[in-house]
């Protein structure tokens, strides 16, 4: 049975930035904050969408505001952490989700061995050091508020490589997975900030995902791993730190058997 029902926690008088809000998972999960009652940033890169996506948990009557924020540009990051501070007082969330490998954003055709150096340096930036500016920018706030949650989005490319044409993405993906959360984790404990990753395999944000193998023979339901994050986030995980899940319908475990075979 897949469930699709949205679990839901208490964030009332919490402030949420997301990265990447403007679609996909980053977009529903600032629904998700909003529709349990935290103030939302929600941050893009995609100036139209990104308003648009605030305009309609406004129109919901949630409280969100939309930034434009590239998280390559680290000015542009402060910006963003200054107006949240100046709008709602706080910064108890922020949810990493803006990325994307670049052999599919920038839809590069040469293989590794003439792989564009831009297009490489924009997977790093946009997937590994982004994230990490963004925690650089508001961890001080939640260090002066003596808690916070962080989260980054990892990947099963992460766990298991992403072949030439995702090297920058898969490099980036178990950085934030395996180093960043950790690090992070330790440096917060002290003052009350948790840090942990949600990697997932298929999602489908994109219907391409669906053509993925996973153990459950499906891709998630964007929901399913939006539950994960937001159940993090909230002071049920209060005992969650340092943790990297993977969330990928057993992708991972798969036998080196097809799907068929495996119910013979
Ligand atoms: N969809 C999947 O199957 C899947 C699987 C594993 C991991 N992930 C990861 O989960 C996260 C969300 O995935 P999704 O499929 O919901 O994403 P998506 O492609 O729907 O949305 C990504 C958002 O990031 C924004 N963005 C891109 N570059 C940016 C930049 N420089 N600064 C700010 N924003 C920028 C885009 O405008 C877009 O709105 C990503 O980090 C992705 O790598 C996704």
């Amino acid at each position: 049975m897949i469930s699709t029902r949205k679990l839901d926690f208490d964030f009332k008088g919490k402030t949420a930035i997301v990265t990447g809000a403007a679609s996909g998972m980053g977009k529903l999960t600032s629904e998700r904050f909003a529709e349990c009652g935290a103030n939302v940033v929600l941050t893009d890169v995609n100036p139209e969408a990104v308003e648009a996506a605030a305009a309609e948990i406004r129109a919901n009557g949630g409280n969100a505001i939309g930034l434009v924020v590239d998280v390559r540009d680290f000015e542009q990051i402060e910006a963003a952490k200054n107006k949240t501070i100046e709008t709602y007082g706080s910064i108890d969330i922020l949810v990493n989700c803006a990325g994307g490998a670049s052999v599919r954003v920038n839809k590069i055709k040469e293989p590794f061995k003439d792989f564009p150096l831009w297009a490489l340096d924009w997977g790093l930036d946009v997937n590994l050091k982004g994230p990490i500016y963004f925690t650089r920018s508001v961890i001080g706030q939640m260090i002066e508020q003596k808690s916070g949650v962080i989260i980054y989005l990892g990947s099963i490319a992460g766990a298991e490589g992403g072949s030439g044409a995702s090297c920058d993405y898969s490099t980036a993906k178990a950085g934030l997975m395996y180093g960043a959360t950790k690090s992070i984790a330790q440096y917060g404990a002290p003052y009350g900030i948790r840090c942990n990753c949600v990697s997932p395999g298929p999602v489908l944000t994109r219907e391409a995902m669906g053509k993925m193998s996973t153990l459950l023979n499906r891709a998630a339901e964007p929901i399913e791993i939006v539950n994960l994050i937001t159940y993090l986030c909230s002071d049920e995980a209060s005992f969650i730190t340092g943790s990297n899940y993977m969330i990928d319908g057993g992708r991972v475990c798969m036998p080196k058997r097809s799907y068929a075979d495996m119910q013979k």
